[in-house]
């Protein structure tokens, strides 16, 4: 039986009060979405991020289908990338997240789940702004 006390407090704190779980609307040009998985358990995370005009995540939301240190990790993702640019959030590590939360090294991959899903999402805002672009024919 694992025991509570084996995981650090601030994942318990994020575990049982997470932060910004929910969605926002995918058919909002500034919204971006990524949808990720764990190979090693099938755990899934999606999250969410609202851009603003300047490049700044304004807003972020998640949902995670998944163990309590892949939970506390995309509330505490959630938390960090609010009011970064695309380019601050993209460059977090895991191991930051790993580290800040405690985790041990056998819930490292929950903490990877995280860094690949706010990666993803700032893939699909680029892509969605870059289609968008397109079709206002710009000229590029
Ligand atoms: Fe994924 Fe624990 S193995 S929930
Ligand atoms: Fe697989 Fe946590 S995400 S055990």
């Amino acid at each position: 039986r694992v025991s509570a006390r084996l995981y650090h407090e601030k994942v318990i704190d994020h575990y049982e009060r997470p932060r910004n779980v929910g969605s926002l609307d995918k058919n909002d040009i500034s919204v971006g979405s990524g949808l990720v998985g764990a190979p090693a358990c099938g755990d899934v995370m999606k999250l969410m991020i609202k851009v603003d005009d300047n490049g700044i995540i304004s807003d972020v939301k998640f949902k995670t289908f998944g163990c309590g240190s892949a939970i506390a990790s995309s509330s505490y993702m959630t938390e960090r990338v609010k009011g970064l640019s695309l380019e601050e959030a993209g460059a977090i590590k895991n191991t930051e997240i790993a580290q800040e939360l405690c985790l041990p090294p056998v819930k490292l991959h929950c903490s990877m789940l995280a860094e690949d899903a706010i990666k993803a999402a700032i893939n699909d805002y680029r892509k969605k702004k870059d289609a968008a672009g397109g079709k206002i024919g710009a000229g590029h």
